[in-house]
């Protein structure tokens, strides 16, 4: 199924486990500020994840310090996924990021890359791909170039991540950086990045809480391959960061 070499994968990435979401979001503000001050000679690159354990994640950021200290103007910010519904209603991943984070820093509009959703979602795929070769510099990945620095992602009770869905035609994709998906145990049309973008990667951030992600956490931990989070690689680390309950500790 996978055709990538990768530097990492779901079954050698560390695994970062602390006592509950509070601490796991606390941690990721810090280490997500900490590589983003760090980066030098160009951009930040970030795929935001979106569903709900990254919110309090977002609010950290926004909040004092870190609202002060972040690099808001070097980073460019991205989406790992979305559903395919106006900007303005509530089962938006933009809707949620914008109200928990970007409405209350300084970061200039042009730094936020919000994945289209009208018209045809082949075309706002592709659209959103010519957004990233542009950010990138190019059409083609080339390995040790990584196209981020940083996929945030989470992972569905279903072992899909980002919006790549079991039995779905995405999970074959290799050529593009981002498609479309239909699930068929999940509402929207999705539009996602595809494996091959996400390989392309500095880090890997998998956040997972609570003690309903254990059963899928445990199934692509031991790379089961019908769960589709099982096949994500990347170029850099991969890191697992969730808490005990999730960690079935
Ligand atoms: C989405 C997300 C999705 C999410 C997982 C976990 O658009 O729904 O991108 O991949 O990360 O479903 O969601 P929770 O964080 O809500 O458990």
């Amino acid at each position: 199924m996978r055709d990538m070499t990768a530097g990492h994968d779901v079954k050698t990435g560390a695994m970062v486990v602390l006592p509950d979401a509070e601490a796991i979001a606390q941690h990721m503000a810090k280490w997500l500020t900490e590589q983003a001050l760090a980066k030098k000679g160009g951009p930040f690159v970030i795929a935001l994840s979106g569903g709900s354990t990254p919110r309090r994640l977002y609010q950290i950021l926004a909040s004092g310090a870190y609202r002060d200290r972040f690099p808001w103007a070097n980073t460019q910010f991205f989406f790992g996924d979305e559903r395919f519904v106006p900007a303005s209603d509530p089962a938006s991943n933009y809707n949620m990021v914008e109200t928990e984070m970007l409405a209350h820093v300084p970061v200039p509009a042009a730094n936020v890359h919000p994945m289209p959703t009208s018209g045809d979602p082949a075309q706002a795929a592709a659209e959103y791909q010519a957004e990233l070769e542009a950010v990138y510099g190019g059409t083609v990945l080339e390995p040790g170039r990584p196209l981020f620095d940083v996929v945030m992602l989470g992972l569905g009770d279903n072992g899909h991540t980002a919006s790549l869905f079991p039995r779905q035609p995405v999970l074959d994709e290799r050529r593009l950086w981002v498609s479309t998906c239909v699930p068929d145990d999940a509402p929207h049309t999705r539009i996602t990045l595809t494996y091959p973008a996400i390989h392309s990667s500095r880090h890997v951030v998998f956040m997972l809480a609570g003690a309903g992600k254990r059963e899928a956490f445990a199934k692509v931990r031991a790379g089961d391959p019908a769960e589709p989070a099982s096949h994500i690689t990347t170029e850099g680390e991969l890191i697992w960061l969730m808490d005990k309950a999730a960690a079935g500790q």
